[in-house]
């Protein structure tokens, strides 16, 4: 299912050579970025989703659809449920006891709340980014193996280091010190090596959640312009409270609010650019002005 993912980008990035690797290794075959045209390929689609923490409905009834190659920003006011959302799509969620979902996630066709899905396999399809950069405590080499140590991987693990660490633009800044503790970098260092640890497991869909919210106005940007590149290989849904980042960094954006019974629920989902300068919604237009949240 994942072949085309796992084998071409480690052999093309394997023989760049230093420099640049992270756009060399991601560019396709005729040099040009995928486009997302009218009719794109969705690899995620939410039906009826909702989420449940005992009794107390945290999301309600949401239909999402994730295109493939591109970014999905999903915005709204703290609580509505957007991490909650998240962590449902790879199945994270399974781990808080009282949780419980209701409605299909489509990953490529497969329901993944299916009986016979295995949740482990499905967050090796979903990665996922944190808010906080959090680096196991080990070396940088180790974060970056790790994940590919533990499903068996076969190949040459220091290329796929190096892969990993080239695409996540941080290879020029770690290359020399890969024994050294992850913890010792900076933070928007610390979050590309997360995001290199990510990728090394050749996930099909990113998901991050507010993933540059620890980060400087620097780093963020540098987090952005990894993301750009990323998603020539990969499909991304982030989650952000930054206006300004949703609308500079993705395709998509899907606004979220909550009813007075506090259960989140999708406003208005459409390209980014229609949602900030000309929502349906006068929910979505109160927030992303700025008037709300
Ligand atoms: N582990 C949990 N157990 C019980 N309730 C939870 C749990 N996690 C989240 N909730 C509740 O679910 C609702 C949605 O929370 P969630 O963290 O998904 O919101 P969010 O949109 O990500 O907010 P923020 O923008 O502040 O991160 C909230 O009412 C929250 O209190
Ligand atoms: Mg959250």
């Amino acid at each position: 299912m994942n072949t085309q993912l796992s084998e071409a980008p480690v052999r093309e990035a394997a023989t760049n050579g230093p420099g640049p690797a992270i756009r060399l290794a991601t560019l396709p075959a005729g040099g040009a970025a995928p486009t997302v045209d009218a009719a794109p390929e969705y690899v995620v689609e939410l039906r009826d989703v909702s989420c449940y923490y005992g009794a107390f409905r945290a999301v309600r009834n949401v239909d999402i659809k994730v295109a493939k190659n591109a970014i999905t920003a999903l915005i709204g006011p703290s609580g509505c449920g957007k991490s909650t959302l998240l962590r449902t799509i790879n199945r994270m969620n399974d781990l808080v006891p009282s949780y419980r979902s209701e409605g299909q996630i489509m990953l490529d066709g497969q329901d993944l709340f299916a009986k016979e899905v295995d949740p482990v396999a499905v967050r090796r399809r979903v990665g996922m980014v944190f808010q906080k950069p959090n680096p196991f405590p080990k070396t940088i080499w180790e974060n970056v193996a790790f994940g590919p140590k533990v499903n068996g991987y076969k190949g040459n693990l220091n290329e796929l280091v190096e892969t990993s660490l080239r695409r996540a633009a941080l290879w020029d800044d770690v290359k020399d010190k890969l024994k050294q503790s992850g913890m010792s970098l900076s933070g928007g260092q610390q979050q590309r090596l997360c995001i290199a640890r990510t990728i090394a497991v050749n996930p099909e869909v990113i998901l991050m959640d507010e993933p540059c919210s620890a980060l400087d106005p620097r780093s963020t940007l540098q987090i952005e312009e990894l993301m750009a590149e990323l998603k020539r290989e990969y499909t991304i849904v982030i989650v952000t409270h930054n206006m300004q980042q949703a609308a500079r960094a993705s395709d998509t954006t899907v606004f979220m609010t909550m009813g007075e019974d506090r259960a989140g629920f999708v406003v208005e989902q459409g390209p980014t650019a229609q949602i900030f300068t000309n929502p349906r919604n006068q929910l979505t237009e109160d927030y992303v002005s700025g008037r709300f949240g």
